[in-house]
């Protein structure tokens, strides 16, 4: 089904409560929502579950996330009473990768990180979507060059699935103005630098003034992007 410009306009001058109600009432069913736990899904976690919208949220356990990551998710289903899905790489890639290329080979070169992106995350993702219509995400335009001119919702070829990113014009301050508000559990690596988290094996405190996305694939001079947004310019 195809959305008509005049759908868009609407989408575009709703709340994020009213975005997600709308499109999980034109695809029934086939709304899903990946979480990484940070800042941004945490939001749009609470306005899915605190409205009982229709939309199954899940999130991708690459094998290297870090503790506190883990403890929120452990948290925010305990909060809501509602269920996140965990989905896993295949555990034939991850020891293939680590035998032929060695288990931190990603500090090596970018195709190795590459690698180990689409494996731990990016075929997982597929999995994860794979029936949806509609795939939603926490992406914001401020968040780096890359992702400046995303639109509130595109057609992803690639997928076959619309992209919905609800947050897309929500500034940082509205962000944590919301977790404040509602009260939303929030990862405590944000209060000790983090911004945007990660692996931690790959994700770092930034220093104040440095880009948001600064503190990821911190060692890499090369665009700050894994493959799982496939229109973002990598
Ligand atoms: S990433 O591509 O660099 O990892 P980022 O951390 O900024 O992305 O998150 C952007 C969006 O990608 C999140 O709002 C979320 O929708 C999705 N995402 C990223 N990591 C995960 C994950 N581990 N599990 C589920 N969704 C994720
Ligand atoms: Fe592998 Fe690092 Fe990518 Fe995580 S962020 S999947 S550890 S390269």
């Amino acid at each position: 089904m195809e959305l008509t410009r005049e759908y868009i306009s609407k989408l575009e001058q709703s709340s994020l409560e009213d975005i997600l109600r709308s499109v999980s009432e034109t695809f029934p069913g086939k709304v899903v929502f990946s979480s990484s736990l940070g800042q941004e899904d945490q939001v749009i976690t609470d306005a899915i579950f605190r409205n009982h919208l229709p939309v199954k949220i899940f999130s991708i356990d690459t094998g290297r996330l870090f503790n506190e990551t883990y403890e929120l998710l452990d948290k925010t289903v305990a909060r809501y009473k509602q269920p996140i899905q965990v989905f896993f790489p295949e555990a034939r890639d991850v020891e293939e990768f680590a035998l032929t290329k060695g288990i931190n080979s990603f500090y090596e070169s970018v195709d190795n990180r590459k690698e180990c992106c689409h494996i731990r995350k990016v075929k997982p993702l597929n999995r994860a979507l794979s029936g949806a219509k509609v795939w939603v995400t926490g992406l914001r335009n401020e968040q780096s060059a890359n992702r400046r001119n995303m639109p509130l919702i595109e057609w992803d070829e690639n997928r076959q699935l619309y992209k919905l990113n609800p947050l897309i014009n929500w500034t940082y301050h509205e962000v944590m103005d919301y977790i404040n508000r509602y009260n939303v559990p929030y990862n405590q690596l944000h209060d000790k630098g983090f911004i945007s988290i990660g692996c931690a094996s790959c994700t770092r405190a930034i220093e104040a003034g440095e880009d948001a996305r600064a503190g990821r694939w911190w060692w890499e001079s090369s665009q700050k992007e894994c493959g799982l947004h496939l229109s973002v310019k990598q």
